[in-house]
């Protein structure tokens, strides 16, 4: 339940600061339905990037802020709580990036954002889940990639791409890695007919192709989506139950989308404390007092925008609202 006053405060707040407020798809609800835009990692890179207002707060993890500063170095750019983390974007440093491009000279270096400014500056071309398979598409076929972090979102590339020259870092993020194999066999059968949705950092993506490659579910109805993408397939949907594969936050979005439909969660307890460490209170907090405030050096900022700068050029639009 929204608290009118608060809303109103937000409101008048960001009104007072220029800001635009931007809220990813794991937010709570009440961050979500008070943002300006929420979408997928994409989408919301894309806003920062052209928004004219002089603030941004962004309502995510810190990787996302740092990668709305780079894009907007001129900005201001909030985030309610700085340590909002991200267990994925932990898994790499740019000290271990260093030590494997001196392993593969030549190859060229995609890193997915959920990555540090750090790992970005060491990087060629960033991309989301969005639009992980165009951005390795767009790299010539007999060019050696590093893909980092994410080895289920490298895995699913991989498979789309056929690329053999593509060696992928062994990280996850602790909450899609936990949404596995059994549980989504146990869901599918236990919801006949349900479409899936899919989101590729998931343990469980191999397994949804192998239930569709087996005809355990229609390939058809298989979806390996971004949290965005998901989104929108939801606008267009016939289907009266979806079983969905990514962190929790998401069902608000998607029931906002489609009420009708019957959204159901692979694994209810796959929410993740980092993004839900941005509270009403925060936010509110974070307008009155301008905190918590991103900076990135601007040498790395200066050395990651390229990659950052590419990575927002390629892909479908859409993504968020
Ligand atoms: P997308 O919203 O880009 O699909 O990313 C999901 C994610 O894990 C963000 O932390
Ligand atoms: Fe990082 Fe996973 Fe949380 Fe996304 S859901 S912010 S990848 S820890």
């Amino acid at each position: 339940m929204v608290d009118t006053d608060w809303a109103d405060e937000v409101r008048a707040l960001a009104r007072e600061r220029d800001a635009v407020i931007l809220a990813h798809n794991y937010q709570l609800p009440e961050i979500q339905d008070i943002a300006d835009h929420t979408g997928d990692s994409l989408a919301l890179s894309r806003l920062a990037a052209a928004s004219e207002a002089s603030t941004i707060v962004f309502c995510g993890v810190h990787f996302m802020a740092e990668t709305a500063k780079i894009l907007a170095p001129d900005k201001t750019v909030l985030i309610p709580d700085a340590a909002a983390g991200c267990s994925l974007a932990d898994s790499i440093t740019a000290d271990q990036l260093r030590a494997w491009k001196a392993e593969h000279p030549g190859a060229v270096v995609v890193s997915y954002v959920n990555t540090t400014a750090e790992v970005k500056a060491e990087t060629d071309i960033c991309c989301t889940s969005s639009n992980a398979v165009d951005v390795v598409a767009s790299i010539p076929a007999d060019t050696e990639v590093l893909f980092c972090p994410d080895q289920f979102l490298g895995a699913h590339v991989k498979r789309l791409t056929g690329r053999d020259n593509m060696h992928i870092w062994a990280g996850e993020c602790h909450v899609h890695a936990g949404i596995n194999g059994d549980q989504l066999a146990e869901r599918v059968a236990a919801v006949p007919g349900a479409e899936l949705y899919i989101h590729p950092e998931c343990g469980c993506a191999t397994s949804a192709l192998y239930l569709a490659g087996e005809g355990v579910v229609p390939a058809e109805k298989v979806k390996v989506l971004s949290t965005g993408d998901m989104a929108t397939a939801a606008r267009h949907t016939s289907a009266t139950a979806v079983l969905v594969a990514t962190e929790v936050g998401m069902l608000h979005q998607l029931r906002r989308a489609a009420p009708g439909v019957d959204f159901q969660a692979v694994n209810e307890r796959a929410s993740c404390r980092y993004m839900k460490m941005i509270t009403p209170e925060k936010l509110l907090r974070s307008l009155r007092e301008g905190t918590d405030e991103v900076d990135v050096p601007t040498a790395t900022a200066d050395a990651a925008r390229a990659a950052v700068t590419r990575m927002i050029s390629i892909g479908h639009p859409g993504g968020g609202e």
